[in-house]
């Protein structure tokens, strides 16, 4: 079995470059929503604590499965921890096997990314230019990224209630667009064309209210992401045209929980295969309510485990034992 550790996945994309890895991650998510009917989907298993959640996605089609443990601790970041960490594993569907264990904290942080881009590919405005991101923690530069990848943005006015966590995102993202640090929420979103919410914070939240959007706006609400944990008012759902990943997961975890009446237009399999139109306007509102969903693991995952074969990259580790008589297992542990 596959080993892939953070110094493994740092060589592969640095081998494979940012922009290519995100552009073949977002090619393959396009591919595998197009054919949402062949994969085993179920929403995730979620334990809630006070202080925060541990859920466990697995996805699967008839080839492969994988699952993917993470958590999401919006306190952790004051004790000097990541907020979310993840693991992930990909495993042969014709004898169960694992075939690759992998880190998956900077991988969620590239899917997640990837999976902005893949609705706003179908949502935003095709000449959208200004990006306004409230919340600049872990996400933030992925976010960006990704989003660069379909979208022409020049200009991003960004907020976050941390000055710390601005000061980082301006460094790492130097150079690479015009980069407008804000005072408020409200100074941020001015003029923009597509917004990202990646706060974190286990409480309702509004921190967007109906009549602060301009028409025709994208608004990418992906910090509230369980129950009890959202960023949106409520109100604001009923003038956007909804978009989520997976009703059956989405209605307990996303903004949709606070606006069940609110009518969601489209899980987004739908736009991608074509069974329903994204954007129909320049003045419409729209709304990716995401708050992820297993087949972005399952397909990232993927990914990484092609190339790290074709690149010779890993490490093989002996986590399955193999007897030489199959019903000798026991002779695995007390062999010498
Ligand atoms: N939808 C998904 O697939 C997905 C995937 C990964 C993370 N997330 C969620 O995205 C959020 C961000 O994740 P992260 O890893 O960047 O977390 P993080 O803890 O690293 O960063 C969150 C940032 O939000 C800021 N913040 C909190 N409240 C704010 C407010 N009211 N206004 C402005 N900024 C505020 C914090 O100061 C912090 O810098 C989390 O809630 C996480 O659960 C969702």
């Amino acid at each position: 079995m596959q080993l892939i550790t953070i110094s493994h996945l740092k060589q592969i994309v640095q081998h494979t470059g940012l922009d290519h890895f995100l552009r073949q991650n977002l090619a393959d998510l396009e591919a595998a929503f197009g054919r949402w009917n062949d994969f085993h989907k179920s929403p995730r298993h979620a334990t809630h604590y006070p202080q925060g959640v541990i859920e466990l996605m697995p996805c699967a089609d008839d080839n492969f499965y994988s699952f993917k443990y993470v958590n999401g601790h919006p306190k952790n970041t004051a004790q000097g921890q990541l907020s979310i960490i993840a693991l992930g594993m990909l495993a042969d569907a014709s004898n169960g096997f694992p075939l690759m264990l992998s880190e998956m904290t900077l991988l969620t942080a590239i899917r997640t990314a990837t999976t902005t881009a893949l609705g706003a590919k179908y949502l935003a405005r095709p000449n959208s230019r200004h990006l306004a991101m409230i919340g600049t923690g872990a996400q933030a530069e992925f976010q960006l990224q990704a989003i660069r990848q379909v979208l022409p943005i020049e200009r991003v006015s960004f907020f976050d209630t941390d000055p710390e966590a601005m000061k980082k995102f301006s460094r790492n993202m130097d150079g690479l667009v015009d980069l407008q640090p804000c005072q408020s929420i409200e100074q941020a979103i001015a003029d923009s064309d597509m917004i990202i919410t990646a706060t974190a914070a286990r409480q309702h939240n509004r921190l967007l209210k109906p009549g602060m959007i301009d028409p025709g706006c994208h608004i990418h609400a992906m910090g509230g992401d369980c129950p009890g944990k959202t960023e949106l008012d409520p109100a604001l759902l009923a003038e956007c045209k909804v978009v989520v990943e997976y009703l059956p997961q989405s209605l307990a975890e996303g903004e949709i929980q606070l606006a069940k009446q609110t009518p969601v237009y489209a899980e987004l399999w739908e736009l991608v295969n074509g069974s329903k139109p994204g954007r129909q306007d320049s003045r419409e509102l729209t709304l990716f309510d995401s708050v992820g969903f297993a087949l972005e693991d399952f397909v990232i995952l993927q990914l990484v485990y092609r190339l790290a074969r074709n690149l010779g990259i890993g490490e093989e580790v002996e986590l399955v034992p193999s007897p030489v008589d199959p019903k000798d297992l026991y002779r695995v542990l007390v062999s010498p």
